[in-house]
């Protein structure tokens, strides 16, 4: 009997024998570049605290802050997403709302003490959220009855906060509350003060997700209600809804956001994939805190290897359409891309 076997016109693993024809072959690949290290910066913290799951990220004071940018950008860490965590929260409900120009000032002193220090070393995004900022936990202001985020109030709101960031000198800023149309409020608001260059990134589609639990903690952010408004589903997309997302997405493209965001990743890639495909802007994703923790989490059980998953989820999420990934890995990256 012939013990040769006759080669198959599909010798597939022909291309994948060693490292060499693998890298040759490899469509999506992910690089520093494309990263963004989300940072929290809390008002009145004496030492950095440590955050459970989040391996490597703190809650930052000013001073520590500083210390953490500048070694970040000796490894390419060289664009931030940035957490302002005020200590003072503001009543936010009618009749009584209280939030004012000087809630936002803590944040805007940051952004003022980061680019005074780096400049355009750095590209700096910022969030825009009330929920760091709100007695109540919520990503905006609460109607009289107490059962409702008021629409109108809550994205004046935003806009001024954007306002003052990008004066402040931020690159970009970042609404992440899901209220209907801030991204045109918060771009006229930019245009009346002849600001031609701040960009808007949308959280356009973010879905009501389980998986922001570290980042609650991190942000002191957790929604505290009852009923109605114990979580934050009367705002943020439903995991089971497509057409929400692809609506709130062109929407904000249309309003003129100039990048668009999906979040988490990783449970909505196929989101990720079929709003890269029919809307023509920039997409990120965010690794969100959730995710990280995950791996970080097994990691530490020894269950899996951390930094490889990492860029195996990095990866993913660049064949699926991203241009740009928000995770808190991101310091950590050119180091670990060295292994593969
Ligand atoms: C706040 C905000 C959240 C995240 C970013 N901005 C959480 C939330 O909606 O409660 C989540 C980020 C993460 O989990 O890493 N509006």
């Amino acid at each position: 009997m012939d013990s040769k076997i006759k080669s198959s016109p599909l010798t597939l693993r022909r291309l994948r024998q060693n490292s060499h024809v693998r890298a040759l072959t490899r469509q999506h690949r992910v690089s520093v570049e494309q990263l963004i290290q989300p940072h929290f910066v809390v008002e009145g913290l004496k030492d950095r605290q440590a955050i459970p799951g989040l391996t490597g990220v703190y809650r930052e004071n000013t001073e520590t802050l500083l210390k953490q940018i500048e070694s970040d950008l000796k490894v390419g860490a060289n664009k931030l997403l940035l957490f302002p965590v005020p200590a003072e929260k503001a009543q936010a409900q009618f009749p009584q709302s209280k939030l004012s120009q000087s809630q936002y000032d803590f944040a805007s002193d940051q952004i003022a003490a980061i680019k005074k220090r780096f400049g355009n070393d750095l590209w700096l995004s910022v969030d825009v959220c009330l929920c760091s900022t709100t007695n109540h936990g919520h990503c905006g202001i609460l109607n009289e009855a107490g059962d409702h985020l008021d629409n109108g109030s809550t994205v004046s709101e935003l806009a001024r906060a954007a306002a003052q960031y990008a004066q402040a000198g931020a690159d970009c800023v970042a609404p992440s509350d899901m209220m209907d149309g801030r991204i045109g409020a918060i771009r006229e608001a930019l245009d009346a003060k002849q600001d031609e260059k701040t960009l808007v990134m949308s959280y356009a589609a973010k879905f009501h997700s389980k998986f922001y639990g570290p980042f609650r903690l991190a942000a002191d952010s957790a929604p505290k209600g009852e009923n109605r408004l114990k979580d934050r589903a009367t705002y943020q997309i439903d995991p089971g809804n497509f057409k929400d997302a692809l609506a709130s997405a062109l929407r904000d493209e249309q309003e003129g956001a100039d990048i668009l965001m999906v979040k988490p990743g990783l449970p909505y890639l196929d989101i990720l994939q079929s709003l890269s495909q029919e809307i023509l802007k920039p997409w990120a994703v965010y690794e969100v805190s959730g995710e990280y923790a995950s791996v970080e989490l097994m990691a530490k059980e020894g269950l899996i290897a951390g930094p490889e998953a990492h860029l195996e989820a990095w990866t993913a999420f660049v064949r699926s359409g991203a241009s740009m990934i928000i995770t808190y890995g991101a310091r950590n990256a050119q180091e670990w891309l060295k292994r593969l």
